[in-house]
């Protein structure tokens, strides 16, 4: 992603010309990721000794492939997660287990998959523990510990503290290793993740606390996990990570763990935004535009069912606009209200949060022009919904001079379908 001022860039080898391309050729609304971007943002964090990608933020198949194929691990928050990294030719078991599962609870459907597969559980709650040393003596778990504090970009992206329902609060750690000792569970570590999208005056903390527990917990873990949370820039004027000063702090933590256990310990991450934001973007078509009192709408093909982050946390993505013949247009800037197709007046992706309406500058539009929503790779297509009986749109996934289609348009009679075939007493079923 660019951090200057100006009409945002596209990134890698997106350019102009192949996203309208894209758009004639797979219709709009349409996402679009640049592999190398991607592949420039895990090399970003190989210091560490495993990267493990929170899939949640992009999952497309495609994407899971790409990740692997640069050693890249993953983590699953769903059953359907772990399906994804399977299906993306993830490998159980292993070392350094290609595949965690964290979460806050286990449904019995899935607590039945990560025993069938031996996958490790990263454990949030001391339910969690206990259900998976009924069900499986020895199972390798992590502990994720809520260490009191956290923060995010937004008060529903914080994921520690009291208000937050993430992770073994940090006092019941002993509970929750007597329950580790009664099932014989193999500990493998200890995981911290306090919130998405979060400011780097918390990491020392972190990382102190990451130590406190560790010591409290006195056993002889194998890893500690980071954690996500790696912020991005968004708006002109946002800064990168230094990326090194946050490994060199949580280095220093495993080091001290090291001299204290006596062997090595693998030193994990686990961003999802980080490491895809900045490849993707969201084209729409502007479709009508009209000025309503004071304010002028213009209205695109995507809505909220596609992007939902602006209507969910008020988040402001960089807006530009490309002529159909793939040019960017700059000329008359204009305040802009940009709203979607749905039904509803929060269909707005220039919102603060809240869902008061923010004009922003956008270049004189035409019909058939393509707005370009930028920095959406992550939590963009993983967060739509068919909402409106809207289908999922098309991804592509450019990688240097190819373009692929990486997922076709849901269609409508798949949306039907659970409904047609619905019959007396029949189960949901992977
Ligand atoms: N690890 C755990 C346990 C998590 O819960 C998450 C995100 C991550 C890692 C990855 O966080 P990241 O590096 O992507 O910040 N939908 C929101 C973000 C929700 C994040 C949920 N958990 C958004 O659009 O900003």
């Amino acid at each position: 992603p660019s951090d200057a001022g100006g009409p945002p860039g596209l990134p890698g080898a997106l350019d102009g010309p192949r996203l309208a391309a894209a758009a004639a050729e797979y219709g709009t609304p349409l996402w679009a990721y640049d592999a190398g971007t991607i592949r420039g943002q895990i090399d970003r964090l190989r210091r560490f000794d495993v990267i493990r990608y929170a899939q949640k933020a992009c999952s497309n198949l495609h994407i899971l492939r790409l990740m692997r194929e640069e050693g890249v691990h993953v983590d699953a928050v769903s059953e359907g997660e772990i399906e994804r990294a399977l299906a993306a030719g993830y490998q159980v078991g292993g070392a350094d287990e290609p595949i965690v599962f964290t979460a806050d609870l286990l449904n019995r459907s899935t607590l039945r998959r990560v025993v069938e597969l031996g996958i490790p559980v990263n454990a949030g709650s001391p339910q969690m523990l206990d259900q998976i040393g009924r069900a499986a003596p020895g199972h390798p778990v992590w502990i994720r510990i809520n260490p009191g504090f956290g923060h995010g970009h937004s008060r529903k992206t914080n994921t520690g503290g009291e208000h937050s329902k993430h992770g073994i609060w940090h006092e019941h750690l002993q509970e929750s290793l007597a329950l580790v000792d009664r099932y014989g569970l193999d500990l493998v570590g200890l995981h911290m993740h306090i919130g998405s999208g979060v400011d780097y005056g918390h990491l020392e903390s972190v990382c102190e606390t990451m130590l406190k527990q560790a010591r409290l917990a006195d056993r002889d873990i194998r890893a500690i996990s980071a954690g996500g949370g790696l912020s991005v820039p968004y708006a002109p004027g946002d800064r990168e990570i230094d990326t090194d000063r946050y490994f060199d702090l949580w280095d220093a933590v495993r080091r001290e763990l090291v001299s204290h256990l006596g062997h090595p310990v693998r030193l994990e991450i686990e961003p999802g935004r980080f490491l895809v934001a900045g490849s993707g973007v969201l084209a729409a078509e502007v479709r009508a535009q009209k000025p309503m009192g004071s304010n002028y709408f213009v209205l695109v093909d995507a809505g909220f069912n596609d992007l939902m982050r602006p209507a969910m946390y008020g988040s402001n993505h960089r807006v530009s606009v490309l002529g159909a013949d793939g040019a960017f247009r700059d000329a008359d800037a204009r305040d802009t209200v940009l709203a979607g197709p749905l039904c509803e007046s929060g269909d707005v992706f220039t919102q603060v949060e809240g869902g008061d309406v923010e004009p922003v500058p956008l270049p004189r539009t035409e019909i058939g022009d393509l707005v370009v929503f930028h920095d959406t790779g992550a939590y963009g297509a993983s967060m739509s919904s068919n909402y409106n009986s809207r289908p999922l749109i098309p991804e592509v996934l450019v990688d240097g001079a190819e373009t692929r289609l990486i997922r076709r348009r849901q269609t409508v009679a798949e949306l039907l379908a659970p409904e047609l075939d619905a019959q007396p007493g029949s189960r949901a079923a992977f």
